[in-house]
């Protein structure tokens, strides 16, 4: 397993921002306004408003909640977290699912950039993973079938021939236990499943805990953690489809998407990665700088694309793993709106919402076309039980699994 990933916020910050604004930030506010992007002046002017004593220019994070259903014997509960600024976030505990994201456009018009439903129904009876945590395994295991310390892992391949996600009922469609808090700076929401040996296929009972935090600068930090009493495997993400233009029935092609990953996992015609680790370079899967999503996604000619029916491959991510990084940037050049993800994970499946067709009915009534909203998945590399030259997502009993994530919104 990897090591407990210990993360600095103070190194963070010096490593991504000039000196003497992280000295600013670290005197006035937490770390979270230091994720701030430096090229939105127009935030930090309005987060600093929100900085006065005044309440009335500083409204306290809060979060509310609301009955959003049952199943299973449990209560399902909708939840809104809303930041000093006012922008909002909605996450359900039915699969721990961020249902609604509204963060402002360069005008300062909030929008929903984030695909799902408008009830639980829509959640329990569609597949895709809307907004959703996936696990115990996110992403696809070969067959659903691997070797863990000698003895053999069976799993469910509901993704044929595959196993995909956490199987039939992963953890997109169970009841998480909810603990909402709020500090002097952030709304969040603390999600907890306990799964049990044998669940999905999966041995041992799982511990895992889920903490959503908004804050200051529209950041939606993602802590993940869980701990076995048994070897096992994990690889846990969450699954939002994002769509920046707020348009939640167009498609993404017009967004520039940049990942700082030279590297990406080609994949066989089943999805499950070959094992090399291939160079972008001159391909269509180069985003080291900033290209349209549509620009290379019809290019049949290349067998990759052709694979994924566009994109939907694993990219090995620069840096070190274990370690808080700015690894991808989308941006909407409409709205001005503009998306940093920062991570601790060693990879990023991005999505494109290939299996999307005009056949869901979503939010407010709208019909998902093909490739209306794209994902940013950071997570171990697919199928990494079967590869021992990947980065392990095997966990035993006194070992912690942890793992974070930063979506972070802004404008220019
Ligand atoms: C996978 C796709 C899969 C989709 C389901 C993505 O994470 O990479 O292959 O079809 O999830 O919505």
């Amino acid at each position: 397993m990897m090591p407990a990933f210990t993360f600095s916020p103070v190194s963070f910050m010096f490593h991504l921002f000039p000196r003497a604004v992280c000295l600013g930030l670290l005197l006035g506010t937490g770390w979270l306004a230091a994720c701030q992007s430096p090229t939105n002046s127009n935030q930090r002017e309005q987060d600093m408003q929100t900085d006065l004593p005044d309440s009335a220019q500083n409204p306290r994070p809060q979060v509310t909640s609301g009955p959003w259903g049952r199943t299973d014997g449990l209560d399902v509960r909708l939840y809104t977290l809303t930041n000093a600024a006012g922008a909002t976030v909605k996450i359900t505990n039915y699969g721990a699912a961020v249902t609604h994201l509204l963060v402002p456009d360069r005008q300062g018009q909030l929008a929903d950039v984030t695909l799902g439903f408008d009830s639980l129904v829509g959640y329990q009876s569609h597949p895709h993973y809307f907004g959703a945590i996936v696990g115990r395994y996110g992403n696809r295991i070969a067959k659903g079938k691997a070797s863990l310390y000698g003895r053999p892992l069976d799993l469910a391949p509901n993704n044929a021939p595959n196993h995909l996600h956490g199987g039939r009922k992963g953890f997109d469609k169970v009841v998480w236990q909810a603990a909402e808090f709020t500090t002097d700076s952030t709304a969040g929401l603390k999600l907890t499943y306990a799964s049990r040996d044998g669940e999905e296929g999966y041995p041992g009972n799982l511990q895992t805990e889920v903490t959503y935090t908004w804050g200051p600068g529209n950041s939606l930090r993602i802590d993940y953690q869980a701990t076995t009493d048994q070897p096992t495997v994990v690889n846990l993400t969450n699954h939002a489809y994002f769509n920046l233009s707020g348009q939640l029935g167009n498609p993404v092609l017009e967004h520039q998407l940049q990942i700082n990953a030279a590297r990406f996992l080609p994949v066989d015609a089943t999805l499950i990665p070959t094992g090399e680790l291939k160079p972008v370079q001159g391909t269509p899967f180069d985003f080291t700088q900033p290209r349209a999503i549509g620009q290379a996604i019809g290019q049949t000619t290349d067998e990759q694309i052709k694979r994924g029916g566009g994109y939907d491959h694993c990219w090995a991510l620069d840096g070190p793993a274990n370690t808080m990084r700015l690894v991808a940037t989308a941006y909407e050049p409409t709205s001005g709106r503009m998306l940093e993800v920062l991570t601790t994970e060693p990879g990023l499946q991005f999505y494109s919402g290939n299996f999307l067709n005009g056949k869901i009915q979503g939010k407010g009534g709208i019909a998902y076309p093909h490739r209306a909203g794209f994902c940013l998945e950071t997570q171990h590399y697919p199928d990494s039980p079967n590869r021992p030259d990947f980065p392990p997502t095997s966990l035993r009993p006194g070992e912690t699994y942890r793992s974070t994530t930063v979506y972070r919104f802004s404008t220019r």
